[in-house]
């Protein structure tokens, strides 16, 4: 399920360029962006009009050959690897990019092209795989709860942590999902609720602080997020409020899962305090959206990611298989090549 093509590459590997999909006008306007070169692509990903850790992968891999074009590749994978810190899957694209030899046009668009249908495939077996998580909700509480957008928007096929909830209503599973709506920027509400409603999934939009409450109600069965970076202990870094939910769960007795695929694991770190969490700027939370809302002056901090900690993960779902429990061994048995 795709609501809309959210990267594209456009023409051939010499003169073409890249489309995105403005995701910070949904859900109000679908508009598209063209990147015709690096700073354009560098732009997208910071602003987030591409945005999501495989998107922001993608999106950089078609941004190297548009970096070949003009014979400045080593230029593109470096600019591009300032563009955000936190999603690894940024870092494991430009790698990936970096080691294409010959590294013409043609070939990069290859690779490019292929991490994109590999996104896509994996996404499909991370729901394969999820859509068991749905059967285990308890018959009174068949409420998922999700945070962020890590659906299509954010990928290249069906999303992760929205892949079971696609792959369950195709096997006409019963679930509904209520979406938080995930301040400052509302990838929530603009993004989760609009894709999953547009699918025909039956799904309810809460503000971030009513999450305790609902699941006090005794409506959620589950939590499901995606991940930015996952360390070797299997701490994950997620848009920031993530972490809230995951002890909300462990409070309420909520089983609480991570959907990611391989490429969103960083092996290298041997947990989650090795994370560089981005931290964006005021106007985000003073002028969110074009409406003053707080003193324009006023101090803020505006971390846009957290880490939820090993321990109050249930479990991780990949495309190679459920990690469960989740622990440095049992990661490293899943997801090292
Ligand atoms: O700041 P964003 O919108 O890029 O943050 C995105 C998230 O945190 C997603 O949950 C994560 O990248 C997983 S996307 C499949």
């Amino acid at each position: 399920m795709q609501p809309l093509a959210n990267i594209i590459w456009v023409g051939d590997a010499a003169t073409g360029f890249l489309r995105l999909l403005d995701q910070t006008r949904l859900p109000t306007e679908e508009a598209y962006l063209d990147c015709k070169t690096v700073q354009d692509v560098w732009d997208a990903i910071k602003r987030l009009s591409v945005r999501g850790a495989p998107a922001i992968g993608i999106a950089a891999a078609y941004g190297c050959v548009i970096g070949a074009q003009n014979e400045e590749l080593d230029h593109a994978i470096e600019h591009l690897a300032t563009s955000r810190p936190t999603a690894v899957n940024l870092f494991w694209a430009l790698d990936r990019m970096k080691r294409v030899v010959p590294p013409t046009p043609d070939a990069l668009l290859k690779v490019a092209q292929a991490i994109h249908e590999e996104d896509r495939a994996m996404c499909r077996k991370i729901g394969e795989h999820a859509s068991v998580l749905i059967d285990r909700l308890p018959i009174q509480s068949r409420g998922v709860l999700t945070h962020c957008n890590a659906g299509a928007l954010a990928t290249g096929g069906i999303g992760t942590a929205t892949a079971p909830m696609y792959v369950a209503r195709e096997q006409g599973k019963q679930f509904h999902v209520f979406a938080d709506e995930t301040r400052p920027l509302l990838q929530g509400s603009r993004l989760t609720a609009f894709e999953l409603a547009a699918a025909g999934v039956d799904v309810t939009l809460i503000c971030d602080d009513m999450a305790a409450q609902v699941m006090r109600e005794g409506r959620i069965g589950m939590v499901i997020t995606g991940a930015d970076r996952i360390a070797a202990n299997g701490d994950a870094a997620n848009k920031i409020g993530t972490y809230n939910l995951a002890v909300l769960a462990k409070h309420h007795g909520i089983p609480f899962y991570i959907a990611a695929p391989s490429s969103t694991f960083d092996l290298s770190i041997p947990d989650g305090s090795h994370i560089p969490i981005e931290v964006r700027g005021p106007e985000e939370i003073i002028h969110g959206f074009g409406r003053q809302t707080a003193p324009a002056d006023i101090k803020t901090y505006s971390p846009a990611f957290d880490v939820t900690p090993q321990e109050l993960i249930t479990a991780i779902v990949t495309e190679r298989g459920i990690i469960q429990p989740v622990e440095t061994e049992t990661v490293a048995a899943m997801v090292r090549d």
